[in-house]
């Protein structure tokens, strides 16, 4: 695995290996790498000729009071899981390679980008689709993958490439849990063993919903009662939101179909955590 550090770099490997290998796969991240991640680089693999990742804790999309300082980092060990997936390049730059001093662009996704985690984490979305625009332009990828763990990033970033005609194909691939039912997160590390066990709760809430909608309940707002209601129950939980909404343009539905995004986000501790399933 070549490991590229600035963008000149980086567009020259991805260049040369897209000519000689065809459809080209992009696998951004911010490293902490778990098996969430490396299920996007196994699905890469297999559907494309040639592989980038990119590991980069993009500062732009954390808040002020977020945990960007403390965000995990474990370098060497990512980049020998990448290279164990058959990862062909790493780009992994520094804060100032992304943004030189002077860099002042931003890509502001409106409306959807302020919906869910873009209405809690104001400008959260914009620091992530600047960064993944580019990702894109440096990367040139044929396809991007993406987790449907991050089902609004997903959707602001479907938006974005839509808008911005970028020549991507966005493909999303499913959440991975751990055994007990937890999405793996990076920030999963954060968690005490008590915490944890509060943290099932945000599943819990997603599948009492779900029985919901599959016994027949349609009304979103009883769903998001019902959801609420789960997380509320677990002491040490704190709500962030509760959500039954359309998973291409995350607004509320009235009544709940299949297709329907259902999505938790809430604090365990200090730990924003979030969740969601798509109603079958
Ligand atoms: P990060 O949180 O590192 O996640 C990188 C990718 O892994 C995202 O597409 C995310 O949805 C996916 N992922 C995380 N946990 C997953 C899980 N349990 N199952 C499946 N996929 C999972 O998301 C970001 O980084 C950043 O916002 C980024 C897009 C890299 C821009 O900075």
């Amino acid at each position: 695995m070549k490991i590229a550090e600035t963008v000149v770099e980086m567009r020259r490997l991805c260049r040369d290996l897209r000519s000689a290998k065809g459809l080209l796969a992009l696998v951004p991240t911010m490293g902490a790498l778990h098996e969430g991640h490396l299920s996007l680089a196994r699905r890469a693999r297999a559907e494309c000729g040639a592989v980038a990742a990119s590991i980069f804790v993009n500062p732009l999309q954390f808040g002020p009071n977020e945990d960007f300082s403390k965000y995990p980092r474990a370098f060497a060990d990512d980049c020998a899981r990448l290279e164990a997936e058959g990862v062909d390049i790493l780009f992994a730059p520094g804060a100032a390679e992304m943004y030189p001093e002077g860099a002042v662009t931003k890509i502001s996704v409106d409306g959807i980008g302020d919906r869910l985690d873009g209405a809690s984490r104001p400008g959260h979305f914009t620091g992530v689709a600047t960064v993944v625009a580019k990702l894109f332009h440096v990367t040139e990828p044929d396809r991007a993958y993406f987790g449907q763990k991050d089902a609004a990033q997903l959707a602001v970033l479907r938006q974005m490439v839509r808008d911005l005609n970028f020549g991507v194909e966005v493909v999303a691939c499913p959440i991975v849990r751990d055994a007990d039912r937890l999405a793996l997160s990076s920030r999963n590390k954060y968690l005490s063993a008590s915490d944890r066990q509060h943290a099932l709760a945000l599943h819990r809430a997603l599948q009492a919903m779900e029985a919901r909608l599959s016994g027949g309940e349609r009304s979103s707002k009883t769903l998001v009662e019902e959801g609420t209601e789960v997380l509320r129950s677990e002491a040490g939980v704190r709500v962030d939101y509760v959500a039954a909404v359309d998973a291409q343009t995350l607004l509320p539905v009235e009544r709940a179909e299949a297709g329907t995004l259902l999505a938790v986000a809430a604090w365990v501790g200090q730990t924003r955590l979030i969740d969601n399933v798509v109603a079958a």
